[in-house]
């Protein structure tokens, strides 16, 4: 097996961040808990807020879309270690040994591929990989008795015909592309297990727009090639990568004509994970939470918001409208709250500051 040992940092070098947040956060006792794809950017956030709760981590990622060096930042902000492995999470005999050398109390699963115009082109392979990591998870998790998983889910499963703001109660909807597709069979997949055996504790966490990074600016988002999502852009056209942001259309029914979406920063999203594992090991069966701020914000507005509080021009024109994209998306956020005693606790203001912090101090990203 292809293991790989990050260097561990000494604990008086942890850099504290954001302590009266995670300190509030310590869990007894102390979990194991599996990252699958744990180094890409919700799971490299979420490796932190785990590691400052008090819960060990260990992450298997195959570096498709991330790279170590972002588990050794992890380490450096959090002074703490974490057991990376390297392999394919489809491989469930690779898979496999990570169970056999290690407690596994409960998994994440963020192993996926996610860029939406890429699974319109190559269905094959996005449903090859998001269903088939999920089930080597499910496989070994049987094997060797695990029982709690969290699956990193999305608004996109509300589909097409939901009103907003979307409740966890509502209908899967229909979906405009294979990685939403994706989405909704795993939710599907991971329901049924939990139907099969009532030990299983699943819960599914539905993400609206992730955005941001952590305040150190030492771990953020890292796209290959030309960023598909709004904010990557933004950031790369401050940073001087790209010339111009095209905002998607103006005609849409919303304030300014310009779509609405609910932006959470990533490491409130990160201590979803936290609350969500704490349910997850006292619970059986499978749960659903949104986890949104419920305040949908516009493009322009976005913009607007990342010039001021950055005091950077953000060149931008008026483009046609992208396929497949609604006027609105954004989350009732009102269960995490009361099951969870989860809310987002930083504003946009935060979420384009912190992006912009990453940027400037990596502007290759984690390439450098
Ligand atoms: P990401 O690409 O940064 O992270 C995913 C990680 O999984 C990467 O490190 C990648 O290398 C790894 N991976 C993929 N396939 C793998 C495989 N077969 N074996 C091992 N590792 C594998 O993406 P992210 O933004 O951190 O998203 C994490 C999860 O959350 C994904 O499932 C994504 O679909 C979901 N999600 C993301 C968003 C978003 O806006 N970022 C929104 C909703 C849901
Ligand atoms: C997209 C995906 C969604 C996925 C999510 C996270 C689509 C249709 N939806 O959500 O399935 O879960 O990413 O990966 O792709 N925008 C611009 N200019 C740009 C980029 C974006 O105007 O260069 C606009 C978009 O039209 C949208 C908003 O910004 O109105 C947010 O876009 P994006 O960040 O891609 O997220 P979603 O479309 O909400």
């Amino acid at each position: 097996m292809s293991r790989k040992a990050v260097g561990t940092v000494d604990k008086t070098e942890k850099i504290c961040y954001n302590s009266f947040i995670t300190c509030n956060m310590e869990v007894d006792p102390m979990s194991t808990i599996l990252l699958a794809g744990g180094a890409g950017y919700i799971g490299s956030h979420t490796a932190v807020s785990l590691l400052d709760s008090g819960h060990d981590v260990i992450i298997a990622d195959n570096f498709s879309n991330s790279c170590p060096e972002a588990v050794s930042r992890v380490e450096k902000i959090t002074g703490k270690s974490v057991k990376l492995y390297e392999l394919d999470i489809k491989d469930t005999d690779k898979l496999s040994a990570v169970f056999s050398e290690n407690n596994v109390d409960a998994v994440i699963h963020f192993a996926g591929l996610k860029a939406v115009g890429e699974s319109v082109e190559k269905p094959v392979v996005y449903y090859r990989n998001n269903i088939d990591t999920t089930l080597s998870l499910l496989e070994c998790m049987s094997r060797y008795g695990v029982k709690n998983i969290i699956f990193s889910s999305s608004a996109t499963v509300y589909g097409e015909e939901n009103p907003v703001p979307y409740t966890e109660e509502m209908k899967r909807g229909t979906c405009t592309n294979p990685y939403g597709w994706t989405k909704v069979m795993m939710e599907q997949i991971l329901e049924d297990a939990a139907k099969a055996d009532p030990e299983l504790s699943v819960v599914l966490l539905r993400y609206f727009n992730p955005i941001g990074a952590h305040e150190s600016g030492m771990i953020g988002e890292d796209p290959q090639g030309i960023p598909n999502n709004l904010m990557p852009y933004v950031a790369q056209v401050a940073v001087g990568r790209r010339e111009k942001l095209t905002i998607f259309g103006r005609d849409y029914e919303t304030p300014d004509g310009t779509c609405r979406r609910d932006y959470i920063h990533v490491c409130d999203l990160a201590d979803g994970h936290v609350k969500a594992i704490d349910y997850a090991l006292d619970h059986k069966g499978t749960e659903v939470f949104n986890l949104g701020t419920g305040t949908p914000y516009s493009v322009t507005e976005i913009v607007e918001t990342f010039q001021r509080v950055n005091g950077i021009e953000i060149p931008h024109v008026y483009g046609s409208r992208r396929a497949g994209d609604l006027p609105e998306s954004y989350a009732n956020a009102d269960k995490a709250l009361s099951i969870l005693g989860w809310k987002t606790r930083r504003d946009l203001a935060d979420m384009c500051r912190d992006t912009w912090n990453w940027q400037k101090n990596n502007p290759d990203g984690y390439r450098k």
